[in-house]
Parts: C-alpha cells; sequence; structure tokens
C-alpha cells in the first residue's frame, strides 16, 4: 500500500489528491494505480485541476480520438482560450516545440511523419541488428574485468544515444553533449518547472539548434547516406523541410530516441533481477525474447503520462464535460495494470500473452521509434545476461525522483 499522504480518494466526488514528489508514490506508482483502477479510473487530479484517465480502454480510446490533440493553437486562439502569452525566456525552447512532429497536428503533423517515417519502419530498422549487437558487445568488453558497473551511464545511455546519432549523421563523439541537452531539455516536461529549469532549458535548446543549423549547412554542401542528409533533400508535394522543421526534427528524433529507451533498458534489467527470473529462459528463443520485453514495458514503463487538449466542446460517456482549450492526462503507466485488461497486473510475467501495452502510446502520436526501441532492448538485454552470467544487483536501486521519466537514477551491479 502505498503511504497514506501519497495518494487520496475520494470517489463519491471524484477527486484526488496526489503528491507526486511523495517517494510512496514515485518510487512505486503501480500500487497507487492499483488504488485508482479499484476506486476511481476517471478523475479529477486536485494539484493538477484537471481531469485524469487510469483504465486501459479509456486511455488507449482517448489517444486515438481525434476530438484531442496535442496541440490547441491551430484551432483557437490563446486570446479566446485564456491561455497566457509565451514566455519570452523560453524563446528558443518555444521554436524548437513549434516545429516538432509530436507538438503538431494534421496536415502539418501528416507532411512531417511520412518524411521521417520511412527511416523507421521495421525492414529498415532490422538493417542496424549488426552495428547494435557489435555496439552492445563492444561496451561490455570495456567493463566486463572490472566485476561491477553503474549500468545506466556505461551501457544503457550509450546504446540509444549512438544508434540515433548514427542513424541522423551525426558525430557520435558529440554524445555526451547530445545528452546534456538533451537532459536540460526534458525537465520541462515536468508539472510545474521551475525557473531555473525553464532558463537552462531554453540555453541548451538554442545550443542544440545552433549546433544543428551547422550540421545541416554542412551535409547540404556533403551529402551522406543518412537521415539528416534525407530529409534534407526529400520533396513531398514540390516543398522541402525548412531549416525550422529539419533542426526540429532532430532534436526530437535525438531525445526521444534515448530518453525513454535509456530506462525502459535499466528498468527491465531491475526487473529481471529483482523478480529473480532466469535470463536463459527468458531469451531462450526470439520470440520469449520479444515477450518478455513487451512484458517488461508493459510492467515497467518509462513514460507514464501523456495530455491531450479537448479541441472543442466534449461530453465523454462516463458524464465528464469539458470545454474547448481543456487539458486532459492520460496515465499511460496505469492503463498497463488496469485489472481489467491484465489478470494479476502487478506481477511481472515474462510469458503473458494478454494483448498489448500502451507504452508507446496510440493514434496519429504512436511512437515512430518503438522499432528502433524494440530492436535495442531484443540486442542489448539479451547481450548483458549472455555476457554477464551471475549478473547482481549490488545496492538497491534508487528510483528518480521524476515522475514524467519513471527510471533509476543509478544501477549498480556485479558479477
Ligand atoms: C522504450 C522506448 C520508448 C518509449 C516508451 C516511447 C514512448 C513514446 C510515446 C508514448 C509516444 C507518444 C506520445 C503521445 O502520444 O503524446 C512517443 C512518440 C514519439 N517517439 Fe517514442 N518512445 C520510445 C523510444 C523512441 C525512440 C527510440 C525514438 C526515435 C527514434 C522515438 C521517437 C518518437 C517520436 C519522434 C515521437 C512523436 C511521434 C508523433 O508525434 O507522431 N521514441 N514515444
Amino acid at each position: 500500500m502505498p503511504a497514506p499522504s501519497a495518494i487520496a480518494i475520494t470517489p463519491s466526488t471524484r477527486h484526488v489528491s496526489i503528491n507526486v514528489r511523495d517517494p510512496g508514490f514515485y518510487r512505486n506508482p503501480l500500487d497507487a494505480y492499483a488504488d485508482l483502477h479499484a476506486e476511481c479510473p476517471s478523475f479529477f487530479w486536485e494539484e493538477q485541476q484537471q481531469w485524469y484517465f487510469a483504465g486501459y480502454d479509456q486511455v488507449n480510446s482517448l489517444l486515438r480520438d481525434r476530438r484531442f490533440g496535442r496541440q490547441i493553437l491551430h484551432v483557437a486562439t490563446r486570446e479566446e482560450l485564456g491561455l497566457p502569452e509565451p514566455k519570452p525566456h523560453l524563446a528558443d525552447f518555444d521554436r524548437l516545440e513549434a516545429y516538432s512532429l509530436l507538438e503538431l497536428e494534421p496536415p502539418a503533423h501528416t507532411r512531417l511523419r511520412t518524411l521521417v517515417n520511412r527511416a523507421f519502419v521495421s525492414r529498415q530498422i532490422e538493417q542496424l541488428k549488426p552495428e547494435i549487437a557489435a555496439l552492445s558487445h563492444s561496451l561490455i568488453d570495456g567493463f566486463e574485468k572490472d566485476g561491477h558497473v553503474e549500468l545506466l551511464k556505461a551501457y544503457a545511455e550509450i546504446v540509444p544515444v549512438t544508434v540515433i546519432a548514427r542513424m541522423l549523421g551525426v558525430p557520435v563523439d558529440m554524445a555526451p553533449k547530445l545528452l546534456d541537452w538533451s537532459h536540460r531539455m526534458v525537465k520541462m516536461y515536468v508539472f510545474n518547472p521551475s525557473l531555473e529549469t525553464e532558463h537552462d532549458a531554453n540555453q541548451a535548446s538554442a545550443e542544440f539548434a545552433d549546433y544543428l543549423k551547422g550540421i545541416i549547412d554542412w551535409k547540404r554542401k556533403n551529402p551522406a547516406d543518412d537521415l539528416l542528409t534525407h530529409m534534407i533533400t526529400t520533396e513531398k508535394d514540390g516543398e522541402r523541410l525548412s531549416d525550422d522543421e529539419l533542426i526540429s526534427t532532430a532534436v526530437l528524433l535525438l531525445n526521444a530516441g534515448h530518453e525513454a529507451t535509456v530506462h525502459q533498458l535499466g528498468n527491465a534489467v531491475r526487473t529481471l533481477l529483482e523478480t529473480g527470473t532466469s535470463a536463459k529462459d527468458v531469451f531462450s528463443s526470439d520470440a520469449a525474447t520479444e515477450r518478455t520485453i513487451e512484458e517488461s514495458m508493459r510492467y515497467a514503463a518509462p513514460l507514464h503520462i501523456f495530455q491531450r487538449y479537448a479541441l472543442s466542446d466534449i461530453e465523454l460517456e462516463d458524464g465528464i464535460s469539458l470545454k474547448k482549450g481543456d487539458k486532459i492526462g492520460l496515465l499511460l503507466g496505469a492503463a498497463n495494470v488496469d485489472p481489467k485488461k491484465f489478470s494479476d497486473p502487478l506481477t511481472f510475467r515474462p510469458d503473458r500473452n494478454e494483448g498489448a501495452h500502451v507504452s508507446f502510446g496510440a493514434g496519429l502520436h504512436f511512437c515512430i521509434g518503438a522499432p528502433l526501441a524494440r530492436l535495442e532492448l531484443k540486442l542489448s538485454l539479451p547481450i548483458l545476461f549472455e555476457r554477464l552470467p551471475g549478473l547482481r544487483l549490488t545496492s538497491e536501486p534508487q528510483i528518480k525522483d521524476s515522475y514524467h521519466f519513471h527510471g533509476l537514477e543509478r544501477l549498480e551491479l556485479e558479477w
């Protein structure tokens, strides 16, 4: 059970109070989700002052519901909605968001997504197999003899950032800088970021955009067989991507390309070790490995929450009335443990076969990187356990005080 201060539910009014900074909550949100499923799967979150949804069917259908969008300013003005003016000290951050696939709705979204999508379809991604396997092995070569490692820094972080940098055609020796910019930017995706976080994210956005502008100019003169060159040269309906679109898309891919995968890898290793799961069994075949990866994504998802705007006034079936411009929150992490969908949902069962989790989202914005993330996990997890039999936790993993990125601070292992 969560600590009493972590979650308070009033079923009669469907009001819920959750302090996301309470360790009783962020260390193990699944327990709080179990209470929500039992008592109040759609609820008004008092601290956030908006409606949230935890049920699998509802989250899955709201993600696909075209009456909602990730953006609202394509159908209404700030004045109309009473939204505050943009903050001048966030101008560089906002400029990246303005052209980001993740923040666009059709038709702008469709045009950009179509252009990028080709590089991410499964058969294209499959070709990266030897490269990802070789990278995983070479990283393990570097720390195998030590007998211990902090896995996030030495492995989980490096695999995804290297792969996405290579795909885009950004020099891999920039990885530490890419990680720094990205970490500073994604701090904005928490509830109520501080002024300091805002200034820092803006500074990181300006530096990141500046760096990419240089790379794009260079690639225009020196085209190569990489995604950035492809995005620069591809035309759709006689139009090319503008510099702002190219930069935003590259930043999004570089950030999204590693932030979630790092934590998914860490969370999966932690889960396997804490549950005493036999790596030999769960990675005994391709099919078993795939099932194990999907179950670890259901049970230990890295991203628990996404928001949508109501694009018009909407009456939901369960009596919730929304006004155009209202935001709603969709709890992907909670949907993944809905007992109406998954039996014994708080148990990690690598052979589970009960349908899809929603950790990659659903609908228009479904994760474009899903085939890549799956392949990275499918290779780098079994290789780690194969190479280091006897892998065990050195200390209790420290969970990040960050509800939006459910992951570990550090993962100390020995063998
Ligand atoms: C385990 C790893 C990952 C998880 C759990 C994850 C999860 C998600 C989720 C939930 C969304 C949808 C957000 C929404 O509906 O509001 C999303 C979108 C997206 N993801 Fe991922 N992701 C992962 C890895 C990746 C990778 C490796 C890449 C890139 C190369 C990537 C690129 C993107 C992009 C570009 C979008 C926006 C798509 C759109 O708006 O059309 N992701 N991801």
